[in-house]
């Protein structure tokens, strides 16, 4: 069975004196029963909330990485810096393809880095709102995930069995629309059948497709009604403890009813 997972992605907000007791706030408002949770905090607020979390089971991630191991990159952070601050690390989010410009090969060489110092990758996909409405958008993710696992597989051999994907359809960002919960499911199906292709069923069925996208405590029961999708990416709502509270709540209450069957 799939974990049910729910990351905030602070993006670029709090600063290293606040993190930590934001993140104790809402390591407290989403304590329960059958859900992992991870805090994506900016690099500079990693050790700060890292050791907040000090004795909770809440992971910490980071949100982006640089695609070589170490040398002269001005103002990057390898991967084996990382270690030691955050267990999990995002990849691929869209404000980077679209900022940074970051094609889908750099991203799997991002992931190749991850994978050789021992933190777990979180690959962001998503189509734009062109590409949805061409009805592009199942061809499009699958063309992203398929183009940055290619990489991995041509270098380290196989996918790493903690990989987590997040699909984010890029006009759901901070937008406040979001996908149907249908439209959800049937990209985590999508997906999943590119990772069928490239790793084997049995991998496809074992990796949590999440959910991102303006999800809020009111938006966030419709997609974990829908068993393709494993929990949720969060930004804008991560950021505020009654939000992740009421989406913890949730997130647990379909973890509990999975574990029935
Ligand atoms: P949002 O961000 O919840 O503010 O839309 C999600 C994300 O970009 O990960």
């Amino acid at each position: 069975m799939r974990p049910v997972i729910i990351t905030a992605n602070w993006k670029m907000n709090t600063s290293p004196a606040d993190a930590g007791p934001l993140a104790v706030e809402i390591a407290k408002a989403t304590e329960v029963a059958g859900v992992s949770r991870i805090i994506c905090p900016p690099y500079v607020a990693l050790a700060p909330v890292k050791a907040a979390l000090a004795g909770t089971d809440v992971a910490v991630g980071a949100q982006n990485v640089h695609a070589e191991a170490k040398g002269a990159y001005t103002g990057e952070i390898s991967a084996s810096m990382l270690v030691g601050l955050a267990s999990w690390c995002i990849v691929g989010h869209s404000e980077r393809r679209r900022d940074q410009f970051e094609s889908d090969a750099l991203i799997g060489q991002k992931i190749v880095r991850l994978v050789e110092a021992g933190i777990m990758p979180m690959l962001c996909c998503g189509e734009q709102l062109e590409e949805r409405e061409a009805g592009a958008a199942v061809r499009t993710v699958q063309a992203q995930v398929k183009a940055a696992l290619e990489v991995v597989l041509a270098q380290g051999g196989s996918l790493p069995d903690d990989l987590v994907i997040a699909y984010e359809p890029v006009w759901a960002i901070g937008t406040g629309k979001t996908a149907s919960g249908a439209d959800a499911a049937e990209m985590a199906d999508a997906i999943r059948a590119t990772l069928a292709d490239l790793a084997g069923a049995a991998f496809a069925e074992a990796t949590p497709v999440l959910y991102g996208g303006s999800v809020t405590a009111d938006s966030f029961a419709e997609f974990m009604a829908e068993p393709a999708v494993d929990g949720a990416l969060i930004g804008g709502a991560s950021l505020k403890a009654d939000q992740m509270s009421a989406i913890a709540a949730t997130a647990a209450e379909a973890a509990a009813a999975r574990a029935m069957g």
